[in-house]
């Protein structure tokens, strides 16, 4: 059986970090309210030059470097990006032609918050189907720039950033012990997009827009849709709470995250935590956090790993890779 295994990770913050005591300054909050609300202290904000392209260019290139691999070595990209550098060509393709690959195949996925869970979910199939060796899947937004810096309610949550793994074909034996992907559950409901959305885009206003939310109505569903979508893994692949080494949960809210793992049985030790140095980077989340617990040594090869997302649309989902 062919099975999606992790060959190498990394990440690409912008230079410039905002503090909550900077974010007082700009509105009426304090850093007190989204410590306490949020667990957010800092978050990286992209400056001039600095682009979703440029970010995922700097990430893809720390997971070729540290797998050992150059961009010849690849034959998909997958980038997950509600922030695009253009309408189109896909960001994928940007980042492509930035690594000089002439080669394979490159296309963007968006699917909010949950866009890196969906596009390791994608590039899985991809291998598994034979249309794919080695995909490069990373996750990377420029947030900042379609935050209304008025609106208190969402301009203090979000940040800048990139992170990326490479997947490559492996043969596995077909159980739990193998290394790589070992399911991915997928989940959306468009009744929700209302509660959380970017109120503008080429079809409708012909503007950017910005993003909107109903911060409440987004918590009053995360908890429940999270757990779900892990309990749906455990059962797919005969694991339960107590097998997982490590929780990589989308870094949204610290209230969230530990409502959900307090909700599975996930011990606070085991959850990788980054939204007090990030603030929520939707896609590029969950890849930072990774490349954060991977550098450190915390995840090493054959952990059981969860990723979870909950975001816009809603879309919500989950996979579990064997390290
Ligand atoms: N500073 C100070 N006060 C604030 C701020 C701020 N930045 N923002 C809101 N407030 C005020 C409100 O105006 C309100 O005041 P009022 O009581 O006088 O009306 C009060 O704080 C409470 O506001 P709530 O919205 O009820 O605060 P809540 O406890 O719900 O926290 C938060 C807000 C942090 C947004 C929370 O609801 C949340 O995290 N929601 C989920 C967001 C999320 O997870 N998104 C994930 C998906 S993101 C994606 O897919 C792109």
């Amino acid at each position: 059986m062919i099975r999606s295994v992790v060959r190498g990770f990394g990440a690409a913050l912008p230079k410039r970090v905002m503090t909550n005591k900077e974010m007082e300054s700009r509105v009426d909050t304090s850093d007190e309210w989204i410590v306490q609300r949020t667990g957010i202290r800092q978050r990286h904000i992209a400056g001039e030059g600095e682009t979703t392209a440029s970010l995922g260019e700097g990430a893809a290139r720390a997971a070729l470097d540290r797998a050992g691999l150059t961009a010849d070595d690849l034959d998909l990209i997958i980038v997950a990006t509600s922030t695009p550098d253009n309408t189109f060509p896909a960001t994928a393709v940007n980042i492509q032609n930035r690594l000089g690959m002439r080669h394979g195949a490159a296309f963007d996925l968006q699917a909010v918050c949950s866009g890196f869970v969906y596009a390791v979910a994608t590039a899985d199939a991809y291998i598994r189907g034979g249309l794919a060796k080695r995909a490069l899947v990373i996750g990377a937004e420029t947030f900042s720039r379609i935050l209304d810096w008025s609106d208190r309610t969402t301009c203090v949550l979000f940040g800048d950033g990139a992170g990326a793994i490479i997947l490559e074909a492996q043969k596995g034996e077909g159980t739990k012990a193998d290394r790589g992907v070992l399911t991915a559950q997928l989940r959306s409901d468009g009744i929700h997009g209302d509660k959380l959305y970017v109120d503008g885009g080429p079809s409708t206003t012909g503007t950017v827009g910005h993003l909107r939310m109903e911060g409440r109505e987004v918590f009053k569903h995360a908890v429940g849709m999270i757990t779900d979508v892990i309990e749906a893994a455990f059962e797919a692949t005969g694991t339960t709470a107590d097998d997982v080494d490590w929780l990589v949960p989308h870094q949204a809210n610290r209230r969230i995250i530990d409502g959900s793992a307090r909700k599975l049985g996930i011990p606070n030790e085991k959850v990788v935590v980054t939204v007090d140095l990030h603030g929520n980077t939707s896609a590029a989340s969950i890849p930072l956090a990774l490349d954060a617990a991977a550098s450190d040594g915390r995840i090493k090869k054959g952990d059981l790993v969860m990723l979870e997302a909950m975001g816009g649309g809603f879309t919500w989902g989950s996979v579990l890779i064997r390290w």
